[in-house]
């Protein structure tokens, strides 16, 4: 499944703002189908975790309370190429940067709520994947 699986989470001011249904248009009609998908909300200690990348960065602790302060959901996309063609659909990290017609360019508010997460590697995709679903959770 290599190369055809990605992940993404919809992050919290996302939800709160009731972005999750447009987003999860976006996805459907850029061709990719939704193999796992979950809501829930990130103890401090998960988020650590799943970000734990980016533990020496100056943003990683405000990421942190940010990604934990709310509802996120979180998918399993399945399509080929599916990395590259989600960090395509998503746009760039920060949305005053990202083009015309991707997600974040719709519905980001910054740099750091910046509506969707995608994984940046096929390896990586998989690492995030195994965090959040196991193999019965997927279809
Ligand atoms: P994401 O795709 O979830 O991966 C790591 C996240 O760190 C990124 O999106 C941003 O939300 C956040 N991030 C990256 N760079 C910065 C930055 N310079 N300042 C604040 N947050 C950042």
């Amino acid at each position: 499944m290599s190369g055809k699986i990605t992940f993404s989470l919809i992050k919290p001011y996302a939800v709160k703002m009731g972005y999750i249904g447009p987003i999860l248009a976006m996805i459907h009609e850029a061709g990719f189908r939704i193999s796992a998908i979950t809501s829930t909300k990130l103890s401090k200690e998960q988020a650590e975790s799943f970000y734990t990348i980016h533990k020496s960065k100056p943003f990683f602790d405000d990421l942190v309370e940010f990604m934990s302060s709310g509802p996120i959901v979180a998918m399993i996309l399945e399509k080929e190429n599916a990395v590259e063609d989600f960090r395509e659909l998503i746009g760039h990290t920060d949305p005053e940067k990202a083009e015309n017609g991707t997600i974040r360019k719709k519905y980001a508010k910054s740099v750091q709520s910046n509506a969707v997460h995608g994984s940046d590697s096929a390896e990586n995709a998989i690492i995030e994947c195994d965090f959040f679903f196991s193999k019965k959770e997927r279809y």
